[in-house]
């Protein structure tokens, strides 16, 4: 098992407003496929396009600081690129270990675009 730093933290990580914020048209984003978001501030997400339905994580793997949106989908899930850990994109679960939990963000889509509540 890879060891798991917490000295690596993701200054990244859009601050929790419940703004609703707009990011994209979903023809942006093709199923299968994932996309960084940045966000003003210097913020970033993870954005995916599971099989038409999207989901938003925060853009970083708590392991090494891997960006997500890299990774690998795996039905619901998605795959870090460096070192395999996956992550469950409903609740940001780490599917390898359970302290390593990251943030997720709930996608809305109105008329064809892509709103995520940060
Ligand atoms: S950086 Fe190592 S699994 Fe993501």
């Amino acid at each position: 098992m890879q060891t798991f730093d917490s000295a690596y933290q993701n200054f990244k990580r859009p601050a929790r407003t419940g703004a609703l914020v707009t990011v994209g048209r979903v023809e942006d984003v093709p199923p299968g496929r994932g996309a960084t978001v940045e966000l003003d501030g210097g913020a970033e997400l993870a954005l995916y396009n599971v099989a038409g339905r999207f989901y938003a994580v925060e853009n970083f793997c708590p392991h090494r600081g891997a960006p997500l949106a890299d990774g690998n989908l795996c039905g619901a899930s998605v795959e870090c690129d460096w070192h395999g850990w996956r992550f469950d994109l409903s609740t940001g679960a780490c599917l390898n270990r359970p302290d390593a939990h990251i943030q997720s963000y709930e996608v809305r889509i109105e008329d064809g675009w892509i709103k995520i509540v940060v």
